[in-house]
């Protein structure tokens, strides 16, 4: 049979480029991250009515992506939860652009679905619970968990610490629940004998606060209707033998929420809501439509492969080699601790418990201090009013004692 019209021309853009590829991973090499900023004046100021050729705008784009972006492996980068990535992580996050699977449809997602599936079920049990599924942060994780509290808990209250993620009050003020602050210790840490009248409330406990990564009384799990951990930062510690007690307790929670962006060291957006009775959870929080083939479970509608990463360095790692970086970076932040208790120009708040060190300078304008340490290093919080400068170790080849000579450095300049 002769076509009627002519094949439509063969679009490129769509197919693989090896060369550019290569060429790509070459730039990913050559141009490390700056910090520099991009050169808005390179950009077009609209946009452009006309294309370029893709290959040559890779490499013009190289200088303004990469050299513009921040070094978070760099030796003294301690300044944030962000940690750097494993370059196996990059790959797999090529793979599934190049796929695009959506978690929305088994049709789209084959393999995805249950790729996340037993990604969740090889982490759950860690945590005392059954299961759960992958959202894109634990902003969105905290949100999934306080929806199930109110809806299978039957909470009618939010309460937490006062030094609880913003998301938490974000999450009531959405699901038209009160909130209700509770007082902590000048740590951080909710205080224990403040939680009363939790019967009919979701209780959000923290495993590693924001500012200074205390962790809440985990024992109190249980008391409330509902009681989720809020575990985004530390709750990877609870797969390290050397760390896993400091979130005992964990176990008798409703749920739990992890970033695995923070310490599980995958790329933006990544993070796990888990619950201890999955299908009660699943219930509450499906939906339904003519056109999905399988029930939309929780917030998101398109979704990706942000398991397919995590899958792979789970893989290539192992539990002791997570538990391994976990434990350096921990080491770390306890030899950094160390030297700023024993140098009297600067003052520790306390005993870093889940890798985050606060600390400052006495007696010296914090600001001046600030700008004298090179940038990634600490980044500033407020304590009570105070302010304080914070380093988190998420970078497992943070240079400690390149860290220490820069704050010397500092020191020596600025006293
Ligand atoms: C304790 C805590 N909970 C929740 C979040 C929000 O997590 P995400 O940034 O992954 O949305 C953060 C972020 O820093 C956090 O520290």
């Amino acid at each position: 049979m002769t076509r009627m019209t002519e094949p439509p021309p063969f679009d490129a853009s769509f197919q693989i480029d090896q060369g550019a590829l290569v060429k790509a991973v070459e730039l990913l090499a050559t141009h490390a991250p700056l910090g520099e900023g991009p050169d808005l004046a390179k950009l077009p100021s609209k946009l452009p009515s006309v294309g370029v050729d893709e290959t040559a705008l890779v490499s013009a784009l190289a200088k303004l992506v990469l050299s513009g972006g921040f070094d978070l492996g760099g030796p003294v980068s301690f300044a944030h939860m962000d940690p750097p990535t494993p370059w196996l992580t990059w790959v797999m996050t090529l793979w599934n652009a190049r796929l695009n699977q959506n978690l929305l449809h088994p049709a789209t997602s084959p393999s995805a679905r249950l790729l996340e599936e037993r990604v969740v079920s090889w982490l759950a049990p860690y945590f005392g619970m059954s299961g759960g599924h992958m959202v894109p942060g634990s902003t969105t994780a905290n949100l999934t968990a306080l929806w199930a509290a109110r809806d299978v808990g039957g909470a009618t209250e939010i309460v937490a610490s006062d030094t609880a993620h913003v998301s938490i009050e974000k999450s009531a003020r959405i699901l038209g629940l009160p909130f209700r602050r509770l007082p902590t210790d000048e740590t951080g840490r909710l205080i224990a004998d403040s939680v009363k009248n939790v019967e009919n409330a979701c209780l959000v406990l923290v495993a590693g606060t924001t500012s200074t990564g205390a962790i809440d009384p985990l024992s109190l799990s249980g008391r409330a209707a509902w009681t989720h951990v809020d575990a985004a930062w530390a709750g990877p510690l609870r797969l390290s033998d050397h760390y896993t007690s400091r979130l005992d307790g964990i176990e008798a929670a409703d749920s739990v929420a992890v970033s695995a962006h923070k310490w599980l060291f995958q790329p933006k957006e990544s993070a796990l809501i888990f619950f201890t009775d999955t299908q009660a959870a699943n219930a509450a929080l499906s939906f339904g439509g003519a056109y999905l083939a399988a029930p939309n479970i929780g917030l998101l509608g398109s979704h990706g492969a942000a398991a397919v990463p995590l899958l792979a360095m789970l893989m290539a790692w192992g539990k002791q080699g997570l538990a391994d970086r976990l434990d350096r970076c921990m080491a770390a932040a306890a030899s950094f601790a160390s030297f700023v208790k024993g140098e009297e120009r600067l003052e520790l708040l306390g005993e870093p418990h889940t890798g985050v060190v606060v600390w400052r300078p006495r007696n010296v304008d914090i600001d001046m201090f600030y700008a004298s340490l090179p940038s990634g290093l600490a980044s500033q919080t407020s304590i009570r009013g105070s302010r304080w400068l914070r380093c988190v170790a998420a970078n497992p080849n943070t240079d400690i004692d390149a860290v220490i000579a820069a704050v010397r450095e500092a020191i020596s300049r600025v006293y």
